[in-house]
Parts: C-alpha cells; structure tokens; sequence
C-alpha cells in the first residue's frame, strides 16, 4: 500500500505532453510507414482512420479511468477495482506486453542514436543511394553496434524515469513534443516538392480496394494499439497521475488527434522520397532508415537537418520508452512495495537481457527463427497484433459492463464538476461496437472466422 503522496503531472499541458509523448514516437515515424507500405497503401490509411474512431478512443479513454479512478499500477488497478476477481489477469498481461515492447522498441531507438551518430560525422554525404540502402542493413546485422546502442537508449530512458513524473517525465516531455512537430513539417515541405512526389503521395492517400485483406484490417489494428500506446496499460499509469480536476474526455481526443496526425504527417514526409528514388514501399523495417538519409542529401542544410531529424526521432522515442518503463515501474515499486530506484533497476536489468537478444534478431542471434520471424519479428508481432488488443478488449469490456456506469459517470465528469455529454456514445462504443470489432478483426485476422 502506499503511504507517500502519490506523485502527479503538473498542468494540463504537462498531461497532454506526457501522454501524446508516449503515443507520438517510432510507432508513428517509423512503423506507421513500413506498415502502410506493406499493406497496399491507402486502403490501410482509411482502415486505420476508421478504427482509430471506432476503437482506439474508446480503449483510451477507458484506460484513462480505470488509472485515475485507482491510483495505481494496471495490476494493481484492476485489483482495487475489483477485488478478488481474475481482472487483475489483464494487469499482468499488460505487464508482460511492457517487457516485450521495451525490449524491442528500445533496440529500434538505439538504430536512431547510430543514425544520429552518422548524421553527426557525415556519414551520408557523397554515398551513393545503393550506399545508402545498404548501409542500413550492413549496420543491423553486425555484432556490437546495435547491442551497444540499445544498452545507452535504455539507460537514458531509466534516468530520467527514476527522477519521477512532474521531475522526470513531465519536465522532458514538454520542451521536446513541440520541437517535433516543427520538424515534421519542414521535413513534409521538403518532401512534397521533391520531383515526382505525387506518386508517393497517391500512394498514401488513394484507397485502392482491391488491395483490402483481412490481415490488413487486423494490421491497422495492432498498429492503432501500438501507436496510441494502448492495450496494455501505459495509459492507465499515466491516468492514475492526472489531476481530478482534469478533462479525461479531451485528454483522450487530444492525443488521438496529435498521434494520427503526426502518423500522417510522418507518411507525407516518407512516401514521396520511397517513390522519388525507386525505393519498394514494402520494404519493411528499414524502410525510413534507407529513405530519410537521401531526402537530405537533396535538401539544402541537409547536414544539419539529418542531425536535427535524428535527434527528434531519437527523442520522439525516448518519450515513448519513458511511458513503457514507467508501467514496469510502478508496477514494481507498488507492488513489491520497493523505492522507484530499486524497481528501475530491477526493470533494467530484467528488460536488458531480452532486448540483447533482440538487438542480436540480423547478428548473434540470427539463425533463430519461429515462424520463420526473428526474435525481433516475434516481439513485434505478438505484441501489437495479439498482446494489445486483447488487452483493449478486456479493458473496454471492464469497463462497459463491470466497473459500474455510475463510477464511469463519476470519473468522467469530476465527481459532478463538469458535463461530459458525451457519456452515452462513450458508454455505447466500449460495450458493443469497439468489444465486438476488435473481437471480430482479431479472429478473422488469425484464421479463426
Ligand atoms: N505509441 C508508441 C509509438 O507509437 O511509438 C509506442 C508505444 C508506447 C507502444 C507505449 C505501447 C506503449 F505502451
């Protein structure tokens, strides 16, 4: 149990940085991208949209509550919420999926930092575009680099987690989710007048319907999830940190619409460079760290640029692997009753060895493969496309039918303070329409209907 008083954000902007700071990252610049590209384009951008509405706003908005309404951790949540009852199971989950992620998703971030480093000493100019492409995945498959980038991005992310969330989170997330934006769109400017950037441009915003598949719409999915960091709890840590006195209904809408846009806005930026210099758009993981260096050998001030965008992707990241590390975090200091120090160690020490492991998915550990995936394809899987939305199901299921309308009403509107007009359509979408999607595109997704 806790006895100290319980660490908080600070204003409404700290909230809304924090929160659109865990959603906004690699998600949106570098997975958003691959994934719309190996998924017939824009048909995959409308799916998404649509389930981002249907779904995604529902599942937040829910974890928003459920954190606020407990003050807790996920696990620890549902345990306060309904005790004696399996709930807590979905805690867990959650827990299990944050491993899983920070694992994978801080080896992406270290790939940033190498990128950063290039950028810094040059690296990309006078090579040509084959150079260039190869570069990426000669960088991947060797044996230190990756390993050793990935150790520094996460030691990053545990020192500013261990200094707490108005000290810590709050404090970093602000000054640096601004700057970000500012780049994305004179990158996009950069990209829309680049030769021939109509094609890249159809590509992403044409729906071609006969490119429409049931694992495209499951894809969208497990990206929606992934993207607004959802399904898993990090939203319900962050919730049991906001202020009673705040909008919960904005802070959800906020952030949805500041993660899709910058979606967006990452895929203006990309495309019309994939199609400018022949690059296949299904290209997969590598995809913005083979094309992005060669819009700035076009640029002018691309030097500068490349180090400028490296660093924002870099820190788009870290406020995004903050967010993950926070839930193993409070889930350790809360219930092992052990100080924030402690548990950031612990989660470290836990979370390093399996990203060593991914980190090694194209070098040491390359000739391991299940389903024919690597470690690295396997986390990443398992984890947006199964992992996360059962996770959401569950919570939109907790609290459509279990938690009680009357506590939902209460959480949403303040204790009575402030209207939220929009209970009705909100209490609607979490008991039937987002339960029954996300049950219907998971199972046809895997086969099963
Ligand atoms: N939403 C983050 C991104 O799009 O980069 C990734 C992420 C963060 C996923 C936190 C899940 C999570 F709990």
């Amino acid at each position: 149990m806790q006895t100290k008083q319980r660490d908080s954000f600070g204003s409404r902007f700290g909230v809304i940085a924090a929160a659109a700071g865990s959603a906004i990252g690699l998600g949106n610049i570098w997975r958003f991208p691959y994934v719309l590209g190996e998924n017939g384009g824009g048909i995959f951008l409308l799916i998404y949209l649509i389930l981002v509405t249907m779904v995604g706003i529902p599942v937040m908005l829910s974890e928003f509550t459920i954190g606020r309404r407990a003050q807790r951790n996920p696990y620890g949540s549902f345990r306060v919420l309904a005790p004696g009852k399996p709930w807590c199971l979905v805690g867990l989950v959650g827990i299990l999926a944050a491993f899983m992620i920070l694992a994978f998703y801080t080896v992406v971030a270290g790939w940033t930092l190498e990128y950063l480093y290039q950028a810094i000493n040059n690296g990309f100019s006078g090579k040509s575009p084959e150079t260039i492409k190869n570069m990426f995945d000669v960088f991947r498959s060797s044996t230190f680099r990756p390993i050793l980038w990935f150790l520094i991005f996460m030691f990053m992310t545990a020192w500013i987690v261990v200094s707490g969330i108005r000290k810590g989170i709050e404090k970093y997330t602000k000054v640096l989710m601004p700057f970000l934006f500012i780049l994305i769109l004179v990158l996009d400017i950069r990209a829309i007048t680049l030769p021939g950037a109509g094609e890249g441009l159809r590509f992403l915003f044409k729906a071609d319907f006969s490119k429409i598949s049931t694992e495209t719409i499951l894809e969208a999915l497990g990206q929606g999830f992934f993207s607004l960091s959802i399904g898993m709890g990090t939203l319900i840590t962050y919730g049991s940190y906001i202020n009673k006195k705040e909008k919960l209904g904005n802070a959800a809408l906020n952030v949805t619409i500041a993660d899709t846009l910058i979606a967006v806005l990452a895929g203006i930026a990309i495309f019309p460079a994939v199609f400018a210099f022949g690059i296949e758009p299904g290209a997969g993981t590598g995809l913005v760290f083979k094309t992005l260096p060669l819009i700035f050998l076009e640029i002018p001030g691309g030097y500068f640029f490349s180090i400028l965008f490296f660093l924002l992707l870099s820190i788009a990241a870290l406020t995004s692997t903050i967010s993950v590390l926070e839930v193993i975090v409070a889930f350790f200091s809360e219930e092992l009753n052990i100080s924030r120090k402690t548990a950031t160690i612990l989660a470290v020490l836990t979370v390093g060895i399996l990203g060593v492991m991914v980190a090694g998915s194209w070098g040491w550990f390359s000739r391991f493969h299940v389903f024919k995936q690597n470690f690295f394809g396997i986390f990443d899987f398992t984890t947006a496309n199964i992992l996360l939305p059962v996770g959401g199901f569950f919570i939109v299921i907790f609290v459509g039918w279990f938690m009680g309308t009357q506590n939902v009403k209460d959480e949403l509107s303040n204790g009575g303070d402030i209207r939220a007009s929009y209970l009705p359509v909100f209490v609607f979408l979490v008991r039937y329409v987002a339960p029954l999607a996300i049950a219907l595109v998971f199972m046809n997704g895997l086969g099963w209907i």
